[in-house]
């Protein structure tokens, strides 16, 4: 690895910003685009919850990022060397060099995936009385530490909630309130700070090496323990890359290191950053690692997996040393950009600055006439999967949970996340999806509210159903066929 590696663009001719694939496609999956008087009839066997539509019913499949990266030559090849063992595998040896060097990481615990993670860490530190400040929560992070009878104290700045910002780092904790929670619970009932890479529901938005510098040194202050999740560290490391002052010049895995010497210890899902599934716990500390060692046998399997299988290891091991590759982190962040600042010039009210992860389009503002006790996240994804095939996940209200009296809590905002899953879309199929949005926002007007029909009490999102609050589909699918005509 170069000690410095200069920022590498391609410029066109044409003076147009345009994203360019920095590798070539060797595999390839076949795609369904159903009409879309049949996208109406999946959408309603749905549930109008696009976590129950079936894969075979969607075009592109832009619900999340979590497990549907394309995997490199490189990570197959390895797979096919895998060391079966259930104890002290070989490509568990492997991995653990893959830590130590990407993440400058000693000790390691192998968990099946992200939350598995967050699981153990909220076991072992968070009892009753407990607080985590954060700069954003994620859905099960959040549920993980309430389960245990802690509180979420989220302490984000106040550009992380603006729709409209141009700020760079909107991932940022603020350090004013971060002082006011240690202050109002007292240092010694902070669990620990987690600290989220690519903020993921704020918009997969970044955090800046000052900031996290600034926190590691409160924390440190008071004895308190930092917690990274590292899962969308990629897209921040390539943000404080491209955007932070004197990083430009800094190589990824000295960002990482740097990012790393602030934390105490770390988790990932795997099934983001190293482009497979899996996840793991990390730490240079080695009574941090002995406070959860053994819970690693009892709930995901013998350290030397962790409810992996080898070939997962292997591939994991390969996919954690592409993520300190700038052409390989680079093309997501770049996807996402040329649709959002395309979205945002037609004046349909989409997160900026674009972030990792997707491009998240306001609900809220996309369709104000909905109200937000009728989830317009959640019908605007299900009237772009209608519009285009097109699978995005909700997020915003009924993500959300309900208070003790059994009301909504509303979300702080009402999101449609379109994730880009790292090297699987071509340029003319997000040329599509800008297509699609944008005759969409030009129909507007037609799109209707929601209501349940079976709603869970846990994690709602993921299986709930829901149906539309009146005829909205069908007018929205007359006004498809007048201007498509016969088109898909
Ligand atoms: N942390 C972050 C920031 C995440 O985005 C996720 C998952 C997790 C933890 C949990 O990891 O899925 O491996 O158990 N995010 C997925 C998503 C589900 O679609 O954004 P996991």
């Amino acid at each position: 690895m170069e000690k410095s590696e200069k920022l590498k663009t391609v410029k066109f001719y044409s003076g147009e910003v345009t994203p360019l694939e920095m590798h070539k496609v060797r595999v390839v999956q076949k795609l369904n685009l159903l009409p879309v008087e049949e996208r109406k009839d999946a959408i309603f066997g749905a549930g109008f919850n696009t976590f129950l539509l079936m894969n075979k019913d969607v075009f592109l499949d832009m619900l999340t990022d979590s497990g549907t990266n394309a995997m490199s030559d490189n990570q197959i090849a390895a797979m096919s060397v895998a060391d079966d063992s259930y104890a002290g595998s070989a490509s568990y040896t492997k991995l653990e060099k893959a830590i130590l060097e990407v993440f400058n990481q000693k000790y390691f615990l192998p968990v099946h995936q992200g939350r598995a993670a967050e699981h153990i860490i909220s076991k072992t530190f968070i009892q009753p009385g407990k607080v985590v400040p954060m700069n954003y929560h994620f859905t099960t992070t959040k549920a993980h530490i309430e389960m245990c009878g802690g509180v979420v104290e989220e302490i984000y700045t106040d550009e992380a909630l603006k729709t409209k910002s141009s700020f760079p780092f909107k991932g940022n904790m603020d350090i004013g309130k971060l002082n006011k929670v240690i202050e109002k619970w007292g240092a010694e009932n902070v669990a620990f700070i987690r600290f989220e890479a690519g903020t993921n529901l704020i918009g997969g938005q970044p955090f800046s090496m000052q900031n996290l510098r600034e926190v590691s040194a409160i924390a440190k202050k008071h004895g308190i323990k930092v917690l990274m999740d590292t899962s969308l560290i990629n897209e921040n490391l390539y943000f404080i890359k491209i955007r932070e002052e004197g990083y430009q010049d800094v190589s990824l895995k000295d960002i990482m290191h740097e990012m790393m010497s602030y934390t105490d210890f770390s988790y990932f899902s795997g099934r983001k950053v190293s482009c497979t599934r899996g996840g793991g716990i990390c730490t240079n500390d080695h009574s941090i690692y002995m406070m959860m060692r053994d819970w690693v046998p009892l709930f995901e399997g013998f350290l030397t997996y962790g409810g992996m299988s080898v070939r997962e290891i292997e591939a994991m091991a390969v996919g954690l040393y592409e993520s300190l590759d700038f052409d390989v982190i680079s093309h997501s962040p770049q996807f996402i950009k040329y649709l959002v600042d395309s979205l945002d010039k037609s004046g349909i009210p989409v997160i900026t600055p674009s972030g990792g992860l997707g491009c998240h389009l306001d609900a809220g503002q996309f369709i104000s006439h909905v109200p937000q006790s009728q989830y317009p996240a959640g019908a605007l994804a299900a009237a772009l999967y209608v519009a285009s095939g097109i699978r995005g996940m909700e997020r915003g209200t009924i993500s959300s949970v309900r208070d003790a009296d059994g009301n909504d809590i509303l979300a702080d905002v009402e999101l449609l996340r379109l994730a880009f899953p790292r090297r699987v879309f071509t340029l003319s199929q997000v040329k599509y999806a800008e297509d699609r949005i944008k005759w969409l926002y030009d129909n507007r007007h037609l799109i209707g509210g929601l209501e349940w029909i079976e709603e869970p009490p846990v994690l709602r999102f993921f299986v709930g159903k829901l149906k539309p609050i009146g005829d909205w589909v069908d007018k929205l699918v007359a006004k498809f066929r007048e201007d498509f005509g016969d088109s898909l």
